[in-house]
């Protein structure tokens, strides 16, 4: 055993990866890379949850690894894989659902929020933080690093690794700890939260430059004139500004809009400029190159679904000995990859 942690985390490929989503994570998970074990996963069977379109899925799964291959992670250092290239987690999934109340399940908030949201309230949509605890625990991460939203859904985790580790008396599975990201909120250019599920509140990480400049324009502002003190921390051009300018640009802008004399126009100029300055020029090259070269990605991915599946087979086969499920040579063949 390394005694470098394992963090463990992964993105739903529902829709262009955005502003938030790097911030939030991305950029973070990118950084561990330097610090622990680090495995990434492009969480496919997940977005089946609300994304039913295949062509939709491949496009999103197939962009989300080649925008983290483009933003810095590297895979010498980091794997990264498809969710559903190691199918034993849906199978660890089903062994969780049936040492886990459905007591525990009825109180997870996110079910409620999305189907409150409109989303379809499907078994799988239910059945999702048994899915979530398997990619976890199928990979005995140490450190799971998620956003708020993700907090219950790590605990529930813990509680079904529990409740297996009991049930078959044995300490199987792992128990994971969560890792709340210190990340600034990223807030959606219509005002709530920058969701996939929602194009208008996006601003996609890799998108053309005009189509950025578009959408920075369209940024719902008040209508105070240019010359009238503004509030920075009320507005949504502040607000995105701050997170890719430097500091000291940071407080110009602030300073400007305090004053007067800083129009929303001009500001919305500023934060298309800064945009283009992070995620534009050889960064976008990049993610340019992946496109071109599909296979460099896909390659990428098989590489990190071997060196998951290996660590995979290694977990199930201690599920299998603690359930009484067969632990059979033909098992043994197909997990050995
Ligand atoms: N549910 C997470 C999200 O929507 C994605 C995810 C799936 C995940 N499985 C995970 C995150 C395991 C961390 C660990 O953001």
């Amino acid at each position: 055993m390394s005694a470098r942690p394992c963090y463990l985390s992964g993105v739903q490929p529902s829709g262009r990866l955005h502003l938030g989503n790097y911030f939030g994570a991305i950029q973070n998970h990118i950084r561990l890379q330097d610090e622990g074990e680090c495995l990434y996963f492009i969480a496919d069977y997940h977005s089946l949850t609300t994304l039913q379109d295949a062509q939709a899925l491949r496009k999103y799964s197939f962009a989300a690894a080649a925008d983290y291959l483009a933003l810095g992670l590297d895979p010498a250092k980091a794997c990264l894989f498809r969710q559903s290239d190691v199918p034993e987690v849906a199978e660890l999934a089903w062994i969780l659902s049936t040492v886990t109340g459905m007591g525990l399940m009825e109180r997870a908030h996110s079910f409620k929020d999305k189907t409150a949201k409109g989303i379809q309230p499907t078994l799988g949509l239910f059945f999702y933080p048994t899915l979530m605890a398997a990619d976890i625990l199928l990979y005995g991460a140490d450190k799971v690093p998620v956003g708020q939203d993700q907090v219950q859904h790590i605990e529930m985790c813990r509680d079904m690794a529990g409740y297996f580790n009991h049930a078959f008396k044995k300490e199987v599975l792992k128990l994971p700890e969560g890792v709340l990201s210190a990340a600034p909120k990223v807030p959606g250019l219509t005002g709530g939260k920058m969701s996939k599920s929602d194009e208008a509140s996006v601003l996609p990480i890799f998108g053309e430059t005009s189509e950025i400049k578009k959408k920075v324009m369209t940024i719902v502002t008040d209508s105070k004139g240019v010359e009238e003190p503004k509030d920075p921390e009320g507005n949504l051009v502040y607000q995105l500004y701050r997170l890719v300018a430097s500091k000291e640009e940071t407080e110009a802008m602030a300073a400007a809009f305090r004053k007067g004399g800083m129009g929303y126009g001009d500001a919305k100029k500023l934060l298309a400029a800064k945009l283009e300055g992070t995620f534009g020029g050889a960064v976008r090259d990049k993610r340019k190159k992946m496109d071109e070269n599909p296979d460099m990605v896909e390659d990428v991915l098989l590489t990190g679904a071997k060196k998951a599946r290996r660590i995979a087979a290694e977990t199930m086969e201690r599920v299998y000995e603690a359930t009484g499920l067969p632990v059979s040579k033909v098992k043994r063949a197909l997990l050995d990859i």
